[in-house]
């Protein structure tokens, strides 16, 4: 028998999640993810593979996720375990192929928390000064490395300030979530959000009135900056990895295929929007990213350093932009201090309001099929998530973080997204979907979706998934692209990532256990 509970917590008001929604997909990939994937990808030309994937896949998922979501929620679940046992009840494995909505955002919060750390404390170091002298991308290189434990050095003796900083991090996002679904994220991202678009909107108008910092070098304009980052470069095309490379990141920008939404979304009462809503807070998303993410980091890079450079710049990692080349464009304008802290604090807000979100499927999963009052689960979370994070942190150099970031951040979610979507219109049905979808709707989603759910979303995602398998997966598990010195870090990672998978497995059956037998 199904013991499930279904007093659950809800969503204060209609506003409030739309902005929880938005806040959770609006985070680093939006101004420092993006940016770098315009410019590795052919410019302009990344955004046709972006622009469809987004039309074929991100939004279809977004409906699918809130549906989904509030669907499960009705029933007193709010992750994909439940979630899914709840449409295919005679299916007793289904609920395993949902361990994956916890475990991804779970890999993807331990790294995540900590890169969102850097950012509070460069907002500090913006704000005290603490970089100001430095003038060059080697000395700010330098500063990063320092800060990050990689070298010792002038600047920084060790890992003391980031551990610091990762402490408060991590007690901050703790706070927020303690304060439950109404009174801690909603309450939240009330006021971060707009606070998040105040910083960007000030620096986008910044960087737009920029004109020609350098007399000698009067090619080196806005217009031109941004002719950069937009002008196609249609070869690209016909990649592979560029279409792979777009996917990846719409699933990243809008938090969909790693479980988020869907807890999100089973906070929703029966009859609430989720049309509407999805298409609200992807919208907001896709202008931060697409308008403000790309008008940002590198026009201002362009204009300061030029064409020749900023490739090198572009290629050097997508922390490198954000922490380095940044910092320095900031520091040759007026004002310096404040455009500093601007960015890093607009950093800070776009990490944390999509950090608690990443939590919540875990601790909504030891509330819901445990039972645990939210005290206890977010206690539990906590104990849990603070130990393996630590791994992150101190093997950086190590390549942990960019292992984490694959399979937490890249493979679970075009895997769990193709379980979601066969699940949402094979087994659940495409007519039920549809209904389901639209019930108490603001708005009809187009017909054309109907046939683009069915069968072009699950094609797209089995044909990216295939090329994966075709292309590299021998490579990616032999570690062919991996430094020698590094493999046993990386094996380390992906056994501890087994170990986690499996805990969470097993705890899925103990529920079920102590629920229906
Ligand atoms: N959607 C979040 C981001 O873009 C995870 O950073």
């Amino acid at each position: 028998m199904d013991k499930t509970q279904t007093n659950r917590q809800q969503w204060g008001s209609r506003l409030g999640i739309i902005m929880a929604v938005a806040g959770s997909a609006i985070g680093l990939g939006n101004f420092l993810r993006f940016p770098a994937k315009v410019a590795e990808n052919g410019g302009g030309a990344f955004m046709i593979p972006y622009l469809v994937s987004l039309l074929l896949l991100g939004i279809p998922l977004m409906w699918i996720e809130w549906t989904l979501g509030r669907y499960g929620g009705g029933f007193g679940h709010g992750t994909a375990p439940g979630i899914f046992h709840s449409i295919w009840r005679k299916n007793r494995f289904i609920k395993y192929f949902g361990v994956i909505g916890i475990f991804g955002p779970l890999v993807i919060f331990i790294y995540y928390t900590y890169i969102e750390s850097w950012t509070l404390a460069y907002s500090f170091f913006a704000l005290f000064g603490k970089y100001h002298g430095l003038m060059d991308q080697a000395g700010m290189k330098n500063f990063l490395s320092g800060y990050q434990g990689l070298e010792q050095n002038q600047y920084f003796n060790g890992l003391g300030w980031a551990y610091f900083f990762f402490l408060i991090t991590f007690v901050i996002n703790a706070v927020v979530i303690y304060h439950g679904i109404k009174g801690g994220i909603e309450r939240f991202c009330k006021w971060a959000m707009p606070a998040l678009f105040f910083c960007a909107v000030i620096l986008f108008v910044r960087v737009l009135t920029l004109g020609t910092p350098d007399p000698a070098q009067p090619g080196w304009n806005i217009n031109n900056g941004l002719g950069f980052v937009w002008n196609p470069d249609f070869s690209a095309l016909k990649s592979a990895r560029v279409w792979l490379e777009a996917a990846g990141q719409i699933f990243f920008t809008l938090s969909v295929g790693i479980g988020v939404i869907l807890t999100y979304a089973s906070y929703l009462r029966k009859g609430d929007d989720v049309v509407l809503s999805g298409t609200t807070a992807a919208s907001t998303n896709e202008f931060a990213e697409v308008i403000l993410g790309g008008s940002i980091i590198l026009p201002a890079a362009f204009v300061f350093f030029g064409p020749t450079e900023i490739q090198t710049i572009a290629q050097s990692g997508t922390f490198n932009l954000g922490f380095v080349t940044m910092p320095l464009v900031l520091n040759q304008m007026p004002l310096a201090a404040l455009m500093g802290f601007l960015w890093f604090f607009l950093l800070f807000l776009a990490g944390i309001t999509s950090s608690v979100s990443l939590a919540q499927p875990a601790v909504a999963f030891l509330e819901d099929e445990f039972n645990l009052t939210r005290k206890r689960a977010v206690f539990t979370f906590a104990a849990a998530a603070f130990v393996l994070c630590h791994p992150a942190i101190f093997f950086l150099k190590n390549g942990v973080v960019d292992e984490l970031d694959f399979w937490g951040g890249t493979f679970c979610l075009v895997l769990f997204a193709t379980v979601e979507v066969i699940l949402f219109s094979w087994v659940f049905g495409m007519d039920k979907a549809w209904a389901e979808i639209h019930h108490g709707a603001d708005m009809e989603v187009p017909k054309i979706y109907k046939f683009i759910i069915k069968y072009v979303t699950p094609l797209f995602l089995l044909t990216i998934l295939g090329a994966w398998f075709y292309q590299d997966w021998l490579k990616v598990i032999l570690m062919e692209n991996v430094a020698p010195e590094n493999k046993i870090y990386v094996l380390a990672t992906r056994l501890g990532l087994l170990a986690m998978f499996i805990i969470l497995a097993v705890l899925v059956k103990l529920a079920w256990k102590r629920k229906y037998e």
